[in-house]
């Protein structure tokens, strides 16, 4: 297969394949490649604050159950029963301390043991044994400024190596205040008709779309921050092992325009300058995709979100709002309601970006639409390694430069390469 990626993706020269958004062979090598492989999103700290606090979600197509056990500590398993498979886990998200499998009763505690079977004694003559028989945990687990993420892969390295230098930028998302950010209210999920990457490469670094898919909604007030028209100062920045930031100029204004938003950002400026250091004054951070699925926005609305694979041609999309621990509970609220009418289900700008992945997710699927090339060349060659920035850098704030280093790293990682040769 390592020849046949490499036709599918040519980030040296600017192009990728329409089958890649289409081909069910495509995407269950990336199950294998990329899902069962990469450290992946779970959810943030704040989601399970409390000892058998518990959430349900997706690695790849493989459902886990995330738990913080009596004794604190945080768990990630596969969402399975182990007796005939069912789904272990119905709920989103609760607090329990044991998980009873609804097919024939076998429990499970909150750390992962099998806890009781019935008719134990009867029917299996006591020769089950339950110590070999608990919930299957991933590879391996662990968070960085209260995100939390696993891995399947016992070989990947770890999490602060696969992050590496995007590090500074998820600071400045999650962790720009003392005590972080907070997960408030629920997680929106919604399925969409369109290939997971699609939304990934756009938040990784389409800065080119927001001035004419979501015209409609900038015109009517719902842009807020893009109302006023960014500088040039702006760049999209790869740090590396395909994670990519987008950034504006550092005076450009890139908070949510709702009067309470724009008050306290005012307010605590000089704080966050302060503990961002010399790398606040070069660029503002407003929106980034880390390999493979996870994508963070903190300008129209501040969201996570994860791009959930459901097959080739469709995507649950799980998205939450994110604010900062220490903000008052007014604009925690005010952060909240921008985020729902921008970036929920019903939002404004959702709407606009889905309607255009559906379209080019479908697009894969005719016999001689699959032969064709689609251009991500824009700004080739005009892109510079930036060690101020971490990473190589576009000279103007529109380009595909990490497009190319997204789906880069995408070739790599469908191509087999293990983690050394990576
Ligand atoms: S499938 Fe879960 S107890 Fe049988
Ligand atoms: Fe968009």
């Amino acid at each position: 297969m390592l020849a046949e990626i490499n036709s599918l993706v040519d980030p040296d020269n600017g192009f990728i394949s329409t089958r890649i958004f289409a081909e069910q062979e495509i995407y269950e090598q990336e199950l294998e490649q990329i899902f069962a492989r990469c450290w992946l999103f779970l959810c943030h700290e704040s989601q399970i604050p409390k000892p058998g606090d518990f959430l349900t979600t997706y690695m790849g197509e493989d459902p886990i159950l995330v738990t913080r056990d009596r004794g604190g500590k945080i768990n990630a398993f596969l969402n399975i029963c182990r007796h005939r498979g069912n789904r272990l886990c119905r709920a989103d998200n609760g607090n329990a301390a044991a998980f009873i499998c609804a097919y024939h009763g076998w429990a499970y505690s909150n750390d992962g043991a099998l806890q009781a079977v019935p008719n134990l004694q009867d029917a299996y003559y006591s020769e089950l044994d339950t110590n070999k028989w608990g919930l299957v945990p991933v590879a391996q687990l662990d968070s960085y400024k209260g995100l939390i993420f696993a891995t399947f892969d016992s070989s990947a390295p770890p999490l602060l190596d696969y992050l590496g230098d995007v590090t500074w930028y998820l600071d400045f998302f999650f962790d720009r205040r003392e005590g972080g950010v907070e997960v408030v209210g629920g997680m929106h999920k919604s399925i969409i008709p369109a290939n997971w990457k699609l939304p990934s490469e756009n938040f990784c670094g389409d800065g080119y779309h927001t001035g004419w898919s979501h015209l409609s909604a900038v015109t009517t007030g719902f842009g807020g921050d893009f109302r006023s028209k960014p500088s040039g100062e702006g760049k999209v920045i790869s740090t590396g092992n395909g994670h990519c930031i987008v950034a504006l100029g550092a005076e450009d204004q890139t908070d949510p325009s709702v009067p309470e938003i724009i008050a306290y950002e005012a307010e605590i400026k000089a704080e966050v300058d302060k503990r961002m250091g010399a790398r606040m004054q070069l660029v503002k951070p407003h929106a980034g995709t880390l390999f493979p699925n996870f994508s963070m926005l903190r300008s129209i609305a501040r969201v996570f979100r994860v791009w959930q694979p459901k097959g080739p041609g469709s995507t649950e999309i799980q998205s939450g709002v994110f604010v900062d621990k220490a903000a008052p509970p007014e604009v925690k609220e005010a952060f909240r309601i921008q985020a729902i009418r921008s970036f929920g289900p019903s939002g404004s700008f959702e709407q606009d970006d889905m309607d255009n992945w559906q379209g080019c997710s479908e697009s894969g699927r005719g016999f001689i639409s699959k032969r064709q090339r689609l251009n991500i060349s824009m700004g080739m060659g005009h892109e510079n390694f930036d060690e101020k920035l971490a990473g190589w850098a576009s000279d103007y704030r529109i380009s595909e430069n990490n497009h190319r280093n997204y789906y880069r790293r995408w070739g790599q990682m469908m191509s087999g390469a293990s983690w050394s040769e990576l």
